[in-house]
C-alpha cells in the first residue's frame, strides 16, 4: 500500500484537522512536542518527514545525521527556525505554508495598531481597577484616518495590511528592497526606496518581514532615536530582530517615539526582566500573529497535505 513503511514526526503541536490527513493517508506517524535538541537529533533519522510550528528549533545539529529525512513542512511561513544551509546541504527539502496565515496575521497587525492608537489594553485594566479614580482625559488617543502608514514588507501580508488600512482612510506608503516597482495595489501604495525617508514621512509603522540579516535593527538605536517622528506609532508583528528592542524601551521611556505594539521578540518566552515588560505605552502579545482557529487549522491542514504529496508522489507543494 501506498505509505507503507514511511515515517513522519509531528514535532510541534498542530492543528486536529491536519493530524486527521495524516491518519487517513494511512502514513505512520508520531506525535513528538518539546523535544529538546538532542532528542530532536536523536529522532530525526528515523524519519522520512518532519513536522514542525516555530516551537522546534531544527538546527545544523538536528540535521547532521539526517538517516532518512528527505522533507521538512513548516506549518507557517517563517522558516527561520529551521537551518537552510544545512537542510540544502543534506538534501533535504523544506516546505512551508506562505498564504495560510495571511489574513489572520495581517487582522492580528491590524488589532494592535489600533489597540495602541486607542490605549485600549491600558483603559480595559483601568476600568477593572474600580470606579475611583475613573479618567477618560488620561485614555485620550489618536486617529488613524488621514494619518500616514509605512508598511515594510510588501508580501502577502504587508498588501493585506495596507488594503485594509486604505479602507480605514489611512494613507498607506512601502518600503521593500525586493519591489521594482513605484507604486503598488494600482498605484494605491507609493514605495519609497530610502528607509529614512520612509520614517520621516510615516505616523505608523508596521513590518511584514521575514527575519533574518538583511532585516535586522532595520529599526536600529540611531534610528528610534533620531530618525523617527516623535508621534510614531510602532507595530511588530514580524520578527524580534527587527527592531532594537532594547533601544526601543529607552526611546519610549525618553518619548522619541509614542508608542509601540509588539508580538514578536528576540527572545520568546520574553524574560521576566525585558525592559520593554515596564516600557510606556507599550501593548505586548505572546507570538500570537497566527494564532486564529481558522489559521492555525489552515497551516496543519497545508503543512500535513504537503508532507503527504511529496511522500506519496515527489508533488512539491509550499517550496
Ligand atoms: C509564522 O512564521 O508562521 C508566524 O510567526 C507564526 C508562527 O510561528 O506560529
Amino acid at each position: 500500500p501506498q505509505g507503507a513503511g514511511l515515517k513522519i514526526l509531528v514535532a510541534d503541536e498542530l492543528a486536529k484537522e491536519g493530524l486527521e490527513l495524516l491518519k487517513e493517508s494511512g502514513i505512520s506517524f508520531d506525535v513528538k512536542i518539546g523535544l529538546k535538541e538532542d532528542q530532536l537529533a536523536a529522532e530525526t533519522p528515523n524519519y522520512d518527514a518532519m513536522i514542525v510550528r516555530s516551537g522546534a528549533k531544527v538546527t545544523a545539529k538536528v540535521m547532521e545525521n539526517p538517516g532518512k529525512l528527505k522533507v521538512i513542512a513548516r506549518a507557517g511561513v517563517g522558516v527561520d527556525n529551521i537551518h537552510l544551509p544545512t537542510a540544502t546541504a543534506k538534501g533535504i527539502l523544506v516546505l512551508n505554508t506562505a498564504a495560510a496565515s495571511t489574513l489572520s496575521t495581517a487582522e492580528h497587525a491590524l488589532a494592535l495598531m489600533m489597540s495602541l492608537a486607542r490605549k485600549i489594553p491600558a483603559a480595559d485594566a483601568h476600568v477593572k481597577s474600580g470606579p475611583e479614580k475613573w479618567s477618560k482625559a488620561k485614555y485620550q488617543g489618536t486617529q488613524l484616518a488621514g494619518k500616514t502608514l509605512g508598511v515594510v514588507g510588501m508580501g502577502r501580508i504587508g498588501q493585506t495590511v495596507a488594503s485594509r488600512a486604505i479602507a480605514m482612510e489611512m494613507t498607506v506608503i512601502g518600503f521593500d528592497p525586493f519591489v521594482q516597482a513605484e507604486s503598488l495595489m494600482d498605484g494605491k501604495v507609493k514605495m519609497v526606496r530610502d528607509f529614512d525617508q520612509f520614517l520621516a514621512q510615516i505616523d505608523v509603522i508596521t513590518f511584514h518581514v521575514p527575519g533574518g540579516e538583511g532585516t535586522k535593527h532595520l529599526l536600529s538605536r540611531d534610528r528610534l532615536f533620531n530618525k523617527c517622528k516623535p508621534n510614531l506609532l510602532i507595530v511588530n508583528d514580524a520578527r524580534g530582530e527587527v527592531v532594537d528592542e532594547f533601544a526601543l524601551a529607552e526611546a519610549l521611556a525618553e518619548k522619541k517615539v509614542a508608542g509601540a505594539a509588539i508580538d514578536v521578540f528576540i527572545k520568546e518566552p520574553t524574560p521576566a526582566d525585558h525592559p520593554l515588560l515596564k516600557a510606556p505605552n507599550c501593548v505586548l502579545t505572546p507570538h500570537l500573529g497566527a494564532q486564529t482557529d481558522e489559521a492555525q487549522t489552515a497551516v496543519s491542514v497545508e503543512a500535513c497535505k504537503a508532507i503527504i504529496a511529496y511522500l506519496n508522489s515527489g508533488e512539491i507543494r509550499g517550496a
